[in-house]
């Protein structure tokens, strides 16, 4: 991971940390499940892992973490000499959920499913308890609560096959799991749930944790999967829950991970904001997505209409676009690609099905901010866009505890007087606003906004 790029790996990383604060309080107070594959709990960077999750715990962000486990099944499997079953599941014109082979658990194999089970939970408690001083979990205090989270039902015969203990998730019980996220906990879902009359059944556990997201009303659905460190530069970066997909049309590159596209889609499609499909094996994949203007994975994103959020520089072709024409007109400051690249940290975005349709910049001088940037697609004015983008700043500023806001504008004060804003003078900008002279030309005047 290359977090450090413009400095040498012994300086202290100043500016990467400045610019990861926009993200920190975006992902404070936030619900994101995560999901590990069963086959990354046996790999090296584990235990990177229980380090970056316990950061993000410590960040404020509320973490429910679901765990597969065929690995460990089959291996407990092989020390009774029992050979696994599996089903194939016929390939469908829309992206699935799930695996693509469903297990026949027959009661036979139960204790193995529980002796799996147990071990890696212990797996799980015993990684979050470590302490140690002069490692990353020195002084780290995260309690992991496990529990009957999961109400199962059969899967029941199908085509005359019967499956036995593999069941699909029937209820999550959400409420418990927000009170106990509200006491700070990190909750952990194995992928087992309990029949109301007591009976244990095997689920899939990418289908937990996208039910568990969709229950909880989750921000993220993350996926921490050990086929997706291929996902670099070039390929695909990011599906919409809004354009027509089928399996037939994810690029081939996205093969292997075709089933956890299919949860995302399902997830996004009921309510979770974003998926996120990232390597599991990769050193600090999952903080790079989470806290870098260019991610590491693969962003499935629900398309929602109304979105206002911080862009990422998969936004920046888009914000050129909208605001080349004003930047022509004159009406905005020019700003190049590598500089909105440099810069995209500060933007935040309107979106509508995955186009950029408005945007804004924030920049933090102080206990002041500038409003900067602010534009709507013609297509999209009157109808009160911009508007509703300056409040979500506003309330970005206040939550950085800003007094004041303020916007220099050669045509539009008129507009942000109406929001409250009034005119100021420009010695009223911070000493540090580098107030240029290509400002001075174009003859911005300065309008503020006391922030209560
Ligand atoms: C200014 C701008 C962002 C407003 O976007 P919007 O989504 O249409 O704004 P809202 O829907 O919240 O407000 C629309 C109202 O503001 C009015 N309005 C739009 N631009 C205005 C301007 N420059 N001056 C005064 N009023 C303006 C509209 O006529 C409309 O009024 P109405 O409701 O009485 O018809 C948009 O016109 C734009 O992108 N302009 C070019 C870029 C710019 O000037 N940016 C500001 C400099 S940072």
């Amino acid at each position: 991971m290359n977090l450090m790029s413009n400095q040498s790996s012994n300086e202290f990383p100043l500016d990467w940390l400045r610019q990861t604060s926009p993200y920190i309080n975006t992902h404070r107070g936030k619900t994101f499940v995560i999901w590990l594959s069963g086959a990354s709990l046996n790999h090296d960077n584990f235990l990177h892992l229980v380090h970056d999750l316990t950061l993000l715990s410590h960040l404020g962000v509320r973490l429910i973490l679901v765990h597969g486990m065929r690995p460990q099944i089959d291996s407990e499997l092989a020390k009774e000499g029992i050979a696994p079953e599996f089903i194939e599941r016929k390939a469908s014109n829309q992206p699935e959920t799930g695996q693509n082979s469903v297990r026949i658990t027959e009661p036979a194999i139960l204790p193995a499913l529980r002796s799996a089970l147990g071990k890696v939970r212990c797996q799980f408690e015993s990684a979050f308890s470590k302490g140690l001083p002069n490692t990353p979990m020195s002084g780290a205090q995260v309690t992991l609560c496990s529990g009957n989270f999961v109400v199962a039902r059969p899967y029941g015969v199908r085509a005359g096959i019967d499956y036995g203990h593999t069941g699909e998730v029937r209820k999550i019980r959400a409420n418990t799991i927000n009170k106990l996220l509200d006491l700070g906990l990190v909750v952990l879902l194995s992928p087992v749930g309990y029949s109301p009359t007591g009976e244990l059944f095997n689920l899939h556990s990418e289908d937990v944790a996208t039910q568990a997201a969709i229950k909880l009303g989750a921000e993220k659905l993350i996926f921490l999967h050990d086929k997706a460190k291929d996902i670099t530069d070039g390929l695909t970066r990011e599906i919409s829950a809004k354009s027509p997909i089928s399996q037939q049309t994810l690029p081939i590159e996205l093969d292997p991970l075709k089933f956890v596209i299919g949860n995302s889609l399902n997830a996004c499609r009921h309510g979770v904001k974003r998926c996120h499909i990232v390597s599991s094996q990769q050193d600090g994949a999952l903080l790079k997505e989470l806290f870098t203007r260019d991610g590491s994975g693969l962003l499935i994103d629900s398309g929602n209409y109304d979105t206002i959020r911080l862009a990422t520089t998969r936004d920046v072709t888009g914000i050129k676009a909208l605001i080349q024409p004003l930047i022509d007109e004159g009406i905005l400051r020019d700003r190049s690609l590598q500089d909105l690249e440099r810069e995209i940290h500060c933007f935040f975005i309107a979106e509508r099905e995955g186009s950029v349709i408005g945007c804004a910049s924030l920049t933090q001088f102080g206990l002041q901010a500038e409003l900067g940037c602010l534009a709507v697609d013609p297509d999209f004015r009157a109808s009160g866009k911009a508007s509703e983008i300056v409040q979500h700043l506003i309330k970005e500023a206040k939550h950085r505890q800003c007094h004041t806001l303020f916007a220099l504008t050669t045509r539009s004060g008129d507009w942000f007087q109406e929001q409250g804003f009034t005119p100021d003078h420009l010695d009223q900008l911070p000493p540090e606003h580098s107030f240029t002279s290509s400002n001075l030309n174009r003859g911005s005047k300065l309008f503020t906004l006391t922030l209560n």
